[in-house]
């Protein structure tokens, strides 16, 4: 299975173009996690940018999954750190993670574990 089609699990778009682009991109950073066989587990992607009101470079995790088989094994906790090592080796001043879907009990309680607090900020989107 290409690492790409773990987004298919969460009901994401899995585009092999958009896939390609995500990862040659300049200001993206994509860490996948692999079973002992190199079968692709789990996938974080983390984008990056300049943000003028913080003076700095602002990050957002857009993607993480890991598939069904191999949950609750720690393979998230552990994506999650290392893309937190990376926005640290790149001084960010603020990392964010938007939900896919709606916020569910269990996906809250995964970012508490991980050392993320919900933050009071409001979402909008063109309709
Ligand atoms: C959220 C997700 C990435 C977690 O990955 P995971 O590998 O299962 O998580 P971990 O095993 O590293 O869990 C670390 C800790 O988070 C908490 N946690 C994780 N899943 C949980 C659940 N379903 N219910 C309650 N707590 C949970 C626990 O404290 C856990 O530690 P423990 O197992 O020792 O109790 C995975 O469930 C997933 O892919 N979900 C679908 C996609 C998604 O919602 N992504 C997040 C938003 S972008």
């Amino acid at each position: 299975m290409p690492a790409v089609a773990i987004l298919s699990e969460v009901g994401a778009p899995s585009d092999p173009h958009t896939f390609t682009w995500t990862i040659s991109h300049p200001e993206m950073e994509v860490l996948i996690a692999a079973d002992p066989l190199d079968k692709p587990i789990g996938l974080i992607t983390l984008s990056h940018r300049p943000i003028l009101k913080l003076g700095g470079r602002a990050a957002s995790i857009d993607e993480l999954v890991v598939t069904k088989a191999w949950r609750r094994k720690g393979v998230g906790k552990e994506l999650l750190r290392r893309a937190v090592e990376r926005a640290k080796v790149l001084s960010v001043k603020r990392l964010e993670v938007q939900t896919f879907g709606p916020l569910t009990d269990e996906v809250r309680a995964f970012f508490l574990a991980c050392g993320f607090d919900a933050a009071d900020v409001g979402t909008f989107r063109l309709r």
